[in-house]
């Protein structure tokens, strides 16, 4: 018999969920879910730093998120947010980020943070989500940060975005910007000061699907290591947060997470306690 032909898509393989990390996960009093690009990439939404795939390796950063790039040339930045906008309205939650809203449902300590611009995880079912890059959806004026509201999706837009000129503000006239977190940008205040304060915490810190390349948001799994808590990451790729982490579950965030889930609902409950 001959050996059988390689399949097209490898099944990948589910790392097993650690029983001390559900002990966590059921008696901590803070838990924090902090996600990156690679939690929406199963509903379609592109990364930034994956080889081919990752924006920022066929869209040049240095002219589309910078305020210097958005003063230089405004049409070309907001049509191509605006495909951005386009592409996340068109998408759905994916099971990473069901899984995660179902979490925070089971063990009510948990708090979303969040590096990214969509709205899928409040579209799972995580009301309150720390967004420490801003969402695309809030836009606002350059100049006097009056917030404006889209009418609608944007319309008949092309792969990448076109030259589309923003909407002008109605309270000062100025353009008006995607509401994201620029290079050379400060994060928004009160999310930076409420993610940090509760990396101080300890109970059980777990990243999904960063590369945790970009500061200051990197920072929080370091401070959290060093606050005691367990550091958890779910990512099919190495990154730096290898040498951070107490435990590293390599796979896709899809698939992992349910996994996740799905161990702390089997725990089995010690008697006398709800
Ligand atoms: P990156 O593109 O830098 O990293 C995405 C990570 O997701 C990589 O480590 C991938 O291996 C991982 N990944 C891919 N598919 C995955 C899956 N199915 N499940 C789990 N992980 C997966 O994105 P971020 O770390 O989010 O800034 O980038 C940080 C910031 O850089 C972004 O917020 C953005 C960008 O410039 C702003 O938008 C302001």
């Amino acid at each position: 018999m001959s050996a059988l032909p390689p399949q097209p898509f490898a099944t990948p393989e589910l790392p097993a969920i650690p029983a001390r990390l559900v002990e966590r996960l059921a008696d901590a009093g803070n838990i924090v879910v902090f996600t990156g690009a690679g939690v929406s990439a199963e509903s379609g939404i592109a990364t930034f730093r994956q080889p081919v795939t990752g924006l920022w390796s066929r869209y040049n950063a240095a002219m589309l998120a910078t305020p210097a790039a958005f003063d230089a040339d405004p049409g070309l930045v907001w049509g191509w947010y605006e495909w951005r906008r386009a592409a996340i309205l068109a998408a759905a939650p994916n099971a990473g980020h069901r899984a995660i809203a179902t979490l925070a449902r089971l063990l009510p300590r948990v708090t979303v943070v969040t590096q990214n611009v969509d709205d899928l995880h409040e579209r799972a079912g995580n009301p309150s989500v720390v967004h420490l890059h801003g969402r695309l959806d809030a836009a606002r004026c350059r100049r006097c940060a009056h917030p404006f509201t889209h009418a609608g999706p944007p319309l008949d837009i092309p792969e990448g975005g076109d030259r589309r000129d923003p909407p002008a503000c109605d309270r000062c006239g100025a353009p008006v910007r995607p509401g994201v977190v620029w290079f050379g940008e400060s994060l928004p205040g009160d999310a930076w000061e409420h993610a940090m304060a509760l990396a101080t915490q300890g109970g059980v810190f777990l990243t999904v699907g960063t590369s945790a390349l970009v500061y200051p948001a990197a920072e929080l799994p370091q401070v959290a290591a060093r606050h005691g808590a367990l550091v958890v990451q779910v990512n099919p790729e190495p990154t730096p947060l290898d040498a951070v982490a107490d435990i590293s579950l390599q796979g896709p965030a899809g698939l992992v997470l349910p996994a996740l889930l799905e161990a702390v609902q089997r725990r089995p409950r010690p008697a006398g306690r709800r």
